[in-house]
């Protein structure tokens, strides 16, 4: 098929209405997104835009008029609260729902047995229902499962050569799709936020639900209050994942992150290749940017991409809506501190893995030397450890670690005894320092009860003969000497059966190991 693209002069226009009235598909802009329109008194021509899109047949659609005088013939009843929304907010980017009348069919509302109507601020959406002389049944014009388009050239992308015409009318005003509610329930519910607000709708007819699928996943056995939410939905081929976090947290994530996309506001400091929806708090700009954004995503090759996450208040609620889609639900919460905690048997190169996390943007606590501080700096401590072990331990008034190092390591029980010591100090500093996302980089992890502050536990090993090569040449001991040091540890084993994930650092790519945890935890 020859898809015709129109102008908004006159003679265009009155074609479109032409066209539509024959039972062809036309698709036109409205003030929320492009859509694609039919007669909807006319079955087959409906038919054709299920087929034209893709859609589920049991998705129903919109019904848009020019005027208010033309609502009544379609449903049952105005009901009062309908009559004060239409008379506050028609016409403009609210849909509502009402039990639907014998001149609506059963392709147009997929079945059910009420039906949405909407009327169109856009003025050449209006010319073009005027036109046509009949109720214009209209889906948002993109194949199903895409972003909604807000320009005529994401309209071609999805549906040249599928219809008859599109009438390129510039960009789409607020870019997100209509507020939908349903008055066919007890209770008025929202089942799809827009830019007519659930604050300003309750300022007319007083309080509102809002569904939960608007900002949750569906659960499995629950039945959609509006076919739509069940369906994927705006998108990308981009794998989209949402970060909860301030600008700044958000930003050092980003900036770590390889080979990925960043889906931010206007201003973030941001150095990966990235695209922009809007200003931070300021959820209309991010409503009329927030789908092309996510095409540019696509054209710019993004497989990958991290999201600043907006505000749910306001129209906010419709940009949330739409992006949680996006992104299937993912969600990163770095605003809930978290911890990783590296550990392993001695020798395993926890420190090269500390490093590459650190590379990525992980502040890392070197358990290590928080200990090492804890003694310098605890006086009380220093006294403790002196008399359990001896003054010989203390030199110069510092703690001489080599040379408690020899005692503990020789015996299993002087070793407990300085890990019930020590540990409850270290565990206490370690809560201390670890507000933020972080690496706990803790070889005695699990000796200092430290498990219960992680959120995972990855654990770091290495074949035994490597471990031992490993202590001899770093500390300089003997093979009789590294042997006893990783005999007085955990065994592997432990840490293994104990840890979420396991690295092996034998030689081979760490990094992929890495970045494969990190995704799965993230
Ligand atoms: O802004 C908009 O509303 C755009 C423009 C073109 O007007 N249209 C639009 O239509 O977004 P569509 O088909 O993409 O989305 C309509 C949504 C779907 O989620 C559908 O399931 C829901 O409204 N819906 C339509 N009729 C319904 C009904 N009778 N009961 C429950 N949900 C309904
Ligand atoms: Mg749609």
């Amino acid at each position: 098929m020859n898809t015709r693209i129109l102008t908004t002069s006159e003679y265009d226009i009155s074609l479109a209405g032409q066209i539509l009235r024959e039972g062809g598909l036309v698709a036109f802009p409205t003030e929320t997104v492009y859509g694609l329109g039919a007669n909807a008194l006319d079955e087959n021509a409906v038919k054709n835009i299920y087929i034209a899109k893709g859609r589920p047949s049991d998705n129903p659609l919109i019904v848009h008029v020019a005027d208010k005088a033309d609502i009544a013939p379609l449903v049952k009843e105005i009901t009062p609260k309908a009559q004060a929304l239409i008379d506050a907010f028609f016409p403009n980017a609210l849909t509502i729902i009402l039990k639907k009348s014998e001149l609506i069919g059963n392709v147009v509302s997929g079945g059910l047995d009420t039906v949405a109507v909407r009327m169109p601020e856009n003025e050449v959406a209006q010319r073009v229902i005027r036109a046509s002389g009949c109720p214009i049944a209209a889906p948002s014009a993109n194949t199903s499962g895409l972003p909604s388009p807000t320009k005529a050239k994401y309209v071609i992308d999805d549906m040249s050569g599928k219809i008859d015409a599109i009438i390129d009318g510039g960009d789409c005003k607020f870019g997100v799709e209509s507020t939908v509610i349903t008055l066919a329930t007890d209770t008025p519910t929202i089942l799809r936020p827009g830019a007519v607000t659930k604050e300003m709708i309750e300022s007319v007819i007083g309080e509102v639900n809002v569904s939960r699928a608007v900002l949750e996943g569906m659960r499995q056995d629950e039945v959609a209050e509006s076919p739509g939410m069940k369906y994927k939905h705006y998108s990308p081929n981009a794998r989209v994942v949402i970060v909860d976090a301030d600008k700044e947290t958000y930003e050092n994530f980003v900036n770590s992150r390889k080979d990925a996309f960043a889906l931010c506001f206007e201003g973030d400091n941001v150095n990966i290749p990235y695209v922009t929806f809007g200003r931070e708090n300021d959820d209309l700009s991010q409503a009329s940017e927030l789908f092309t954004a996510l095409r540019k995503l696509d054209e710019m090759g993004a497989k990958k991409v991290y999201a600043r996450i907006p505000n749910t208040d306001g129209v906010g609620m419709a940009v949330y809506n739409r992006l949680i889609r996006a992104a299937a639900f993912t969600v990163i919460d770095l605003k809930k501190p978290f911890t990783i905690g590296v550990t392993g048997p001695s020798g395993a190169g926890k420190g090269y893995i500390c490093k590459y996390l650190s590379e990525l943007g992980f502040n890392i606590i070197d358990c290590d030397t928080v200990v090492k501080n804890i003694y310098n700096d605890n006086f009380q401590l220093l006294e403790k450890l002196a008399e359990e072990f001896g003054n010989d331990i203390i030199r110069a008034g510092e703690l001489d670690r080599s040379k408690l190092g020899e005692i503990v390591f020789a015996d299993r029980d002087k070793l407990s005894k300085l890990n019930s010591i020590v540990h409850p100090v270290v565990e206490k500093r370690c809560e201390e320092l670890s507000k933020i996302p972080c690496v706990l980089d803790a070889p005695q992890l699990f000796e200092a009860k430290l498990q219960s502050k992680c959120y995972k536990i990855i654990c770091v090993t290495a074949d035994e003969n490597i471990r031992l090569d490993r202590i001899m040449r770093r500390d300089g001991i003997s093979l009789d000497k590294a042997r006893e040091r990783i005999n007085s540890q955990l065994s592997e084993k432990y840490y293994i059966e104990n840890s979420d994930y396991v690295v092996y650092n034998n030689g081979e790519d760490i990094k992929t190991q890495i970045d494969n945890i990190l995704e799965e935890i993230l």
